[in-house]
């Protein structure tokens, strides 16, 4: 469907409703998303903690791209883009790896961990290396996690930093590590899964383990008073209890949201556990159990959970116009031991077999979107997230046309 179609249908469609089957299976739709969402947003990419060496390096691939994510020093992470300059080849074909170059097994060119060439045989005496490298694109970190930009001049990301100042530093995330990873192919556009994980009306139906120690699958129990006592709790356990809501915003912020809001856990949970018990060491400064959580946002597709004792991340991306990937990470504290202070099983138990959950309604979701008899239907009070996800994707035709 071509460019003025898609903006007319963008500007016509009716508030508060699901999108038109063609938002979820058209080619052209799918080549706009990855440019006007993907290639100008920031991006969650991993964390430091698992590059720690100079030379250290991980992929992180969507669509057709590949970035190589390197530490080149100390200090230093950068973003390369794993296409050679050469004839094209990828240059890293593992997932990770470290060396102290980056070379292209298809002619053998070499690059430094800037990206730039410092190697090529039998090019000629004349041939000049200066200036000839792997494209770096844009990174922020937000306390040791890594952010990437593909835009030329993107939504600068101290937007993020400073939107989230004062919200973020007990958890000690730079001082964390990753205890675990997992992707989670899905069989559906990556909308279909952004737009469930931006509503709590299916929590209830399809999340029995994640409901009975979580406030948001019950509307108003931010409200009430075990909110209001969570809330009185967590400035004294060393934790913010700012709200701050900058979701899905327009240009030229563009792609740099924001949020973070902490809610009670109930019926005496303290953290995202089996049985609601502690997984692990407190994270960062935090002194004790507030009996609380906190959804994060950063960037339109990079959601996060922070308890007390670890951190979930999740990322969602397109593989293609019906396959997305759900890749989570779980943090704890950096000097936490596993088997010793956390058992990973235990740890990941309750987002593993809640995404699980998830894969299955959202594919299911993607098969009733795909019959001929599918119509947009209209959102509940519950899905007001979801709605302001869909609405500023629906601007982004607009803007595009
Ligand atoms: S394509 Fe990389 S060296 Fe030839
Ligand atoms: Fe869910």
């Amino acid at each position: 469907m071509n460019k003025q179609e898609l903006a007319r249908l963008a500007a016509t469609h009716p508030k508060r409703y699901s999108l038109p089957q063609v938002f979820y299976r058209d080619r052209d739709v799918y080549r706009h998303d990855i440019e006007q969402i993907f290639l100008k947003s920031w991006l969650y990419a991993g964390h430091q903690s698992e590059i720690p060496e100079v030379g250290d390096w991980f992929l992180f691939e969507f669509d057709q791209e590949s970035v190589i994510i390197v530490r080149s020093s100390e200090t230093e992470i950068n973003a390369l883009l794993n296409v050679c300059q050469h004839r094209g080849s990828r240059v890293c074909v593992e997932s990770s790896g470290c060396s102290k170059r980056l070379t292209c097994r298809y002619h053998g060119w070499t690059y430094d961990l800037d990206g730039e060439l410092k190697a090529a045989a039998h090019m000629g005496e004349s041939f000049d290396k200066s200036g000839i490298g792997l494209k770096k694109i844009h990174v922020g970190m937000l306390h040791g996690m890594i952010f990437i930009n593909f835009a030329a001049d993107p939504a600068p990301f101290s937007l993020v930093k400073e939107g989230l100042a004062g919200c973020l530093e007990s958890y000690g995330l730079e001082n964390a590590k990753v205890a675990h990873r997992q992707s989670y192919p899905i069989a559906s556009n990556w909308k279909l899964a952004v737009e469930n994980y931006t509503e709590c009306y299916h929590c209830a139906p399809a999340h029995p383990e994640y409901s009975r120690g979580h406030g948001l699958a019950f509307p108003g129990s931010r409200s009430d008073q075990l909110g209001l006592d969570v809330m009185g709790r967590a400035a004294v356990c060393g934790l913010s209890d700012k709200t701050v809501n900058r979701m899905y915003m327009d240009a030229p912020a563009f792609g740099a949201d924001f949020s973070y809001d902490r809610y009670p856990l109930i019926r005496d949970h303290l953290t995202g556990s089996f049985d609601g018990q502690p997984l692990a060491p407190l994270m960062g400064s935090i002194k004790d159990y507030d009996g609380g959580t906190t959804d994060l946002q950063v960037g339109p597709v990079t959601f996060g959970l922070m308890y007390c004792d670890h951190v979930v991340i999740y990322r969602f991306t397109p593989l293609g116009p019906d396959t997305a990937d759900c890749d989570i990470t779980w943090l704890v504290r950096g000097d936490a031991e596993e088997g010793v202070d956390y058992d990973r099983e235990k740890l990941i138990w309750l987002w593993d077999v809640t995404t699980h959950a998830d894969k299955t309604i959202i594919e299911r979701n993607q098969k009733g979107v795909n019959s001929r008899y599918y119509a947009p239907g209209p959102l509940s009070e519950m899905e007001n997230f979801t709605w302001n996800f869909l609405s500023w994707y629906l601007q982004s035709f607009r803007s595009a046309a």
